[in-house]
């Protein structure tokens, strides 16, 4: 699969959400951070503002929820217009119910580990997902250090997906930059968010061409 880009919309100026969701035409999703003080100690949007921003863009959005009970909450994010759900394992009850029921309503149901959770005790669960994000930092905030030591995870996260012959996608998520994008690719990731190093560029579409264009060398 060609590598696919999905910035950070984190990183961007809140008060110009429209405008900033736009200056990454061309991207193959925007990537949307929603965050609730519980899960990790930072606030960001909800559903209003996700809705608002499948208005104002014709890039689908990529919701990656950073919420306590993504069982209650998820489903909201898909009528809100995401075209993909991720959730965090950690926080959910019943991740393959979860799953199933994000699909049934339309997108492409995600599920999002933090550095310090294993990706092997969810190997029977992966035929249920259309995504697995493997965090590179630890979640909460923009502009961290990637994570090297992540990188043997990326590895058999990608094992255990040829393994089993799924189409699946991999996301790599925290630290990822012109200086980091290589050796995620390298170690199998085919989808790439990317904040700071998006929205801290003076192009930001530009920065994201050019990622794209070092992920697939
Ligand atoms: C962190 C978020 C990331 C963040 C990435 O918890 O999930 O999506 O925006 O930002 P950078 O690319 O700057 O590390
Ligand atoms: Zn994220």
């Amino acid at each position: 699969m060609p590598a696919q880009i999905s910035p950070s919309i984190l990183s961007a100026d809140f008060a110009r959400l429209a405008e900033e969701a736009r200056a990454v035409d061309g991207a193959d999703w925007l990537h949307v951070d929603v965050m609730d003080n519980h899960f990790v100690p930072n606030l960001t949007l909800g559903a209003p503002v996700v809705e608002a921003l499948s208005r104002a863009t014709a890039t689908p959005l990529d919701c990656h929820l950073m919420i306590e009970d993504p069982d209650r909450w998820a489903p909201r994010y898909v009528e809100a217009g995401a075209g993909s759900v991720t959730f965090h394992v950690e926080a959910a009850a019943a991740p393959v119910r979860l799953a199933r029921e994000i699909r049934a309503k339309g997108a492409r149901a995600s599920m999002a580990l933090k550095p310090g959770t294993p990706v092997e005790p969810y190997e029977d669960l992966l035929p249920e997902l259309d995504m697995l994000l493997v965090m590179t930092v630890e979640p909460g905030f923009g502009g961290q250090a990637f994570l090297d030591i992540m990188l043997p995870k990326i590895r058999r996260t990608r094992q255990l997906i040829d393994k089993h012959g799924l189409e699946m996608w991999l996301q790599v998520d925290g630290g990822v930059s012109a200086e980091t994008v290589e050796r995620c690719a390298e170690a199998g990731a085919d989808v790439f968010v990317a904040g700071s190093a998006v929205y801290g560029a003076d192009d930001p579409a530009a920065a994201v061409r050019a990622l794209r264009g070092q992920a697939e060398e």
